[in-house]
């Protein structure tokens, strides 16, 4: 078992549907914990480095777009895998294949407008949380975690 450390973004269309707190609930409701939140309208060279890996991609114009277009919510959320869990909690990055029961699969229709970022690895979360939260602005549980999760 190994407590994790991963990035949310609540996208714009999650703040101006008013599901920030649905989205939190299902996270919280695992045994997730919030270790940083904040709500911010984005800039652009913030949205660019963060997908950076989709420069050039026909979609990404409009991706930034969209990211920057109103504010969003953003959380470092911790738990054992949490990269992996919170991806399966949010859903296919395509609403229409994402499972009933994900958050993507519950709430959005569209893969433009898909609701929720997570990181898609470890290295990724790294690199991530970095670019949206100072070190001193994230309060791990890390220790009350490890303490109530038994792994068999
Ligand atoms: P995310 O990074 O936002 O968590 O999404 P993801 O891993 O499930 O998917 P990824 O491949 O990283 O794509 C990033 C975001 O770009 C938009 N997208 N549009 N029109 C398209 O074909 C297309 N493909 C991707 C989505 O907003 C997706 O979440
Ligand atoms: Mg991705």
């Amino acid at each position: 078992m190994a407590i994790e450390q991963t990035l949310i973004l609540c996208k714009a269309d999650a703040v101006a549907r008013g599901l920030v707190g649905e989205i939190l609930t299902r996270f919280e409701r695992r045994g997730y914990t919030i270790a940083a939140m904040k709500l911010f309208t984005v800039d652009e060279a913030r949205a660019k480095k963060h997908y950076a890996e989709h420069d050039g991609k026909p979609f990404f114009p409009g991706l930034i777009s969209y990211l920057t277009s109103a504010p969003i919510v953003a959380l470092v959320v911790e738990g054992s895998d949490a990269v992996e869990g919170c991806r399966s909690s949010i859903g296919a990055t395509n609403p229409i294949k994402a499972a009933p029961g994900s958050i993507r699969g519950d709430f959005a229709q569209t893969i433009g407008r898909n609701l929720v970022h997570g990181s898609d690895s470890p290295e990724s979360a790294k690199r991530e949380i970095a670019i949206w939260f100072q070190p001193n602005e994230i309060a791990s549980r890390k220790h009350d975690l490890e303490a109530w999760l038994v792994s068999t």
